[in-house]
């Protein structure tokens, strides 16, 4: 079955390292980094993509030296901030978060509000920032929410099932994933939308993401093309 590619989401790897390659500090890296994300809205637009997720913060990303959490917190104000948001009103595209809202400072949590507000009636491209983001997290929060709104659910179990518990994620408003791709050489996908993911196919590339560029893309979306997705069942005949 060819399933059209609706959902890409990117793990956008290698800020960093790309940074130190070029003698530059590692928030240099992430400047450039976060930057690329408007050019990549662009791209996925006209590649008739209508969902694009981003991974800019994880759960484990507070792990990270002090200095560099708080530049990472400050992306959302620097990519939302007034002048800016203008790129998505003339872009149509609708601003979408997903993740923790306890931890991230008050002013970062209403950049990221704002934006979700200031754009909610646009109708193009659906950006997802994943901000403070980790499946694992998002699983805790989603069983916390079930028995909040189902104090009587140990009388009814029956009631939980895939679609309540889907409809109780943070990306209860998006598909599931198409393709994901993770750039900077790693292989694996680092607790990101575990369950979103689960028949998503995934592509891995060497380039540090400040590299990546529409070529490189277009190169991924030609893998998504030619793979056949089952979905569990067999090949078409
Ligand atoms: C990815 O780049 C950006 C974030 C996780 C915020 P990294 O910061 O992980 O860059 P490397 O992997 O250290 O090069
Ligand atoms: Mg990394």
């Amino acid at each position: 079955m060819k399933e059209k590619l609706e959902h890409l989401a990117l793990i956008l790897d290698g800020n960093g390292r790309w940074a130190k390659k070029i003698n530059q500090a590692r928030t240099y890296g992430h400047q450039v980094g976060m930057e690329k994300i408007k050019d990549f809205c662009i791209y996925a637009h006209k590649h008739e993509i209508k969902f694009l997720t981003v991974f800019t913060f994880s759960t484990e990303n507070w792990n990270r030296p002090q200095k560099e959490v708080d530049f990472l917190m400050e992306v959302p104000n620097k990519i939302f901030s007034d002048g800016k948001i203008d790129f998505f009103m003339e872009n149509n595209i609708k601003i979408n978060w997903i993740g923790r809202e306890s931890k991230i400072p008050a002013s970062t949590l209403k950049a990221i509000l704002d934006a979700k507000e200031k754009t909610k009636n646009n109708n193009g491209l659906v950006l997802t920032i994943a901000f403070d983001y980790g499946s694992w997290e998002e699983l805790t929060h989603c069983f916390k929410q079930i028995v909040l709104k189902q104090p009587k659910l140990k009388e009814n179990l029956d009631i939980i099932d895939d679609v309540l518990i889907k409809n109780n994620l943070y990306t209860k408003d998006i598909p599931n994933v198409d393709l994901v791709i993770r750039t900077g050489g790693e292989t694996r996908l680092s607790n990101f939308m575990m369950l979103q993911c689960s028949y998503a196919e995934i592509y891995f590339n060497k380039k540090m993401w400040p590299d990546f560029s529409q070529k490189d893309l277009k190169k991924a979306i030609s893998y998504y093309n030619k793979v056949n997705r089952r979905f569990g069942g067999i090949a078409d005949e």
